[in-house]
């Protein structure tokens, strides 16, 4: 442990399997404070399927040695136990917890609020360093923060993707080279919307690419306001593309700010 006592704390909530998109948050982190506390923990709560939950990768001594490498001062992989001594109280998500991702994971959101909000009843972090890859998961986040009055800022980092455009996800590992050339057409899909002029063409657009990827079984994708979550209707707002779906079993989540859409940033 590598903790100043006088400074304050940056939490970078993960369950673990680390990659560059995980590192770049560590990296953000150092922007403001040098107390970086990396917790690793695979929520149940927030897996609405069993085979999702168990097939997670579990890689905790290699993911620590990853955060320590790349700057965490201390890594916190907590059990069960310790993150629910007893029968949590869940945190709701509300109507927009139901949209979207909360259709396809019923309960996903209420999961993911209650152990983030545990998080950070442990740690007391000033600041906490969520990527805007899950990016309902992080308006979520925010929302809640101000509604509980919980005085964590909360720092929105952006999508790290390979070379090709893949965003970075722990999931991608389990990819095979056909399933990993299927989900590229996702971030295709996404750069076809933005190259849209309207906000029907962009949408037209976006859900031509994306049904035509092979093996991609769409759960959703939509132009929202990415201020309120509504579905976007013209351009005077932030409009961002959100799309989520399945691979070979492998699910897969992206989204994009529509910049030569939505009013510039
Ligand atoms: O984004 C994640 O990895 C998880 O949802 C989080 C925020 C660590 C909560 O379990």
């Amino acid at each position: 442990m590598n903790l100043k006592l006088e400074d304050p704390v940056a939490l970078v909530p993960t369950m673990g399997a680390l990659h560059a998109g995980h590192q770049s948050l560590i990296e953000i982190a150092k922007e403001f404070t040098q107390n970086i506390v990396v917790s690793i923990f695979i929520n149940p709560l927030q897996f609405e399927n069993t085979n999702d939950f168990a097939s997670y990768p579990k890689t905790v001594a290699a993911d620590s040695k990853f955060a320590e490498e790349s700057g965490a001062s201390f890594v916190w992989a907590p059990t069960f136990e310790e993150i629910y001594p007893n029968e949590p109280a869940i945190i709701s998500a509300g109507e927009i917890g139901n949209l979207f991702e909360g259709v396809h994971r019923f309960g996903h959101f209420d999961g993911v609020l209650t152990v983030v909000k545990r998080l950070f009843d442990l740690t007391s972090p000033e600041f906490a360093i969520f990527g805007e890859k899950d990016f309902q998961q992080l308006f979520l986040i925010k929302k809640m923060v101000e509604k509980l009055n919980v005085p964590v800022k909360i720092i929105s980092a952006p999508t790290i993707r390979d070379s090709q455009g893949l965003a970075l996800s722990s999931r991608n590992i389990r990819l095979s080279n056909s399933d990993r050339e299927s989900a590229l057409g996702i971030y295709q899909a996404l750069e076809s919307a933005n190259s849209g002029t309207s906000v029907e063409s962009a949408r037209a657009k976006l859900l031509k690419e994306i049904s035509s990827i092979p093996n991609f079984l769409m759960d959703y994708a939509e132009l929202i306001n990415e201020d309120t979550f509504e579905i976007a209707t013209d351009q005077t707002q932030n409009i961002r593309a959100i799309v989520a779906g399945w691979i070979n079993g492998i699910r897969l989540i992206d989204n994009m700010y529509m910049s030569n859409l939505g009013v510039s940033k």
